[in-house]
């Protein structure tokens, strides 16, 4: 990827949560304890690119996305938006970030006024960021309405008066209201029944190719992201542990995690959703803040001695990216390894 079309940049990105202590520790005098979400994390987002981030609940995806949104501040690492530390934004350049890049949320009611109807809600989003003038307005709602897919008719409802899939829809018209370069999208399906699923992720795709947008796609459910995404990166205990393009890594995983997530992702029947696999579970536990070795080598079938050192994330084939010491092995034994 070329360095001037990175829109987002993750160097390093590392968070923690201070968590409350237990009896035990305070009678003991131990220091609260702290939950490691994010351990240096890189990756960069390329203008018009759809990116997915996957890995089961409790991996650190959220705190990414807020991360990569400056909803959080990381520890440490830092986040660049267009070569801009995020952290160094102040006044019109934060106000102009917060606008070229959107979050969308799994629950779209919290990021609604129940109050308003969903033309104030859009109005007062145009008008604020100062998108078009008052006479504008009508034909600016009823173009976003139309790229979401909604009738001229819900502008003058509540939010309550939608469905779950109607109300993404909304979510992201307010998004898209303000011409963002990039939208964040966290488990914006996961809340929805799997038919709508399939419904707002077309929508998405569309959208994304349409408008030139980038999309960072972030969802616990491997299925979805395969044909949502040009690249997937995969996270597990706050790290990514492989990253490539979505035809890649679904045709030859390289890292064992994912290469079980991909053996074991079921295609059709819903119930079985990634993070239910008995296997891959331990991947919610909150991981020691200074963890030593591999994060994932306690339930790794291919551990060695090695794996006691932590392995970063490299590069390990062209456009092909895993954080295993054994993955040079691994494609040795696979011949179309790499692609
Ligand atoms: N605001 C917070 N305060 C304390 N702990 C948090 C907070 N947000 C996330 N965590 C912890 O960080 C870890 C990663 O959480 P999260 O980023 O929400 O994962 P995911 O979105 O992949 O489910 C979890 O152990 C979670 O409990
Ligand atoms: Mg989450």
């Amino acid at each position: 990827m070329s360095e001037t079309g990175t829109l987002l940049r993750a160097e390093g990105v590392s968070k923690q949560f201070g968590r409350r202590r237990s009896l035990l520790d305070v009678a003991r005098g131990r220091a609260p304890p702290v939950t490691q979400a994010l351990l240096g994390v890189n990756l960069a987002v390329a203008a018009g690119e759809a990116f997915s981030i996957v890995g089961e609940s409790g991996s650190g995806k959220s705190t990414l996305a807020r991360c990569l949104t400056a909803l959080h501040a990381c520890d440490g690492g830092r986040v660049l938006y267009r070569g801009r530390d995020l952290a160094g934004l102040r006044g019109a350049e934060r106000r102009a970030f917060h606008r070229k890049v959107q979050m969308v949320f799994q629950n779209p009611l919290s990021a609604l006024n129940p109050r308003m109807t969903v033309a104030q809600t859009l109005g007062e989003a145009l008008r604020v960021h100062r998108i078009c003038d008052a006479a504008g307005v009508p034909a600016e709602m009823a173009r976003l309405l139309d790229l979401v897919r909604l009738p001229r008719a819900a502008l003058h409802r509540r939010p309550h008066q939608f469905s779950g899939g109607q109300l993404q829809r909304i979510a992201l018209a307010r998004a898209l209201s303000v011409r963002p370069e990039i939208i964040v999208a966290d488990e914006v399906v996961s809340a929805l029944d799997v038919s709508v699923q399939a419904q707002i992720v077309n929508l998405l795709i569309t959208l994304q190719a349409r408008l030139g947008l980038a999309i960072v796609f972030i969802a616990h459910d491997l299925r979805l992201v395969r044909h949502v995404s040009h690249r997937v990166a995969v996270m597990y205990r706050g790290t990514l542990v492989e990253m490539a393009t979505a035809e890649a890594l679904f045709a030859e995983p390289l890292h064992p995690y994912t290469r079980l997530l991909i053996g074991s992702a079921p295609t059709l029947d819903p119930r079985h959703r990634l993070g239910q696999e008995p296997h891959v579970a331990a991947a919610a536990k909150p991981i020691p803040s200074e963890p030593s070795g591999c994060v994932f080598r306690q339930h790794c079938p291919r551990v060695q001695p090695c794996c006691a050192e932590a392995p970063s994330l490299r590069l390990v084939a062209p456009g092909r990216f895993a954080a295993c010491h054994l993955v040079d092995q691994t494609s040795q034994e696979t011949p179309h390894a790499g692609r």
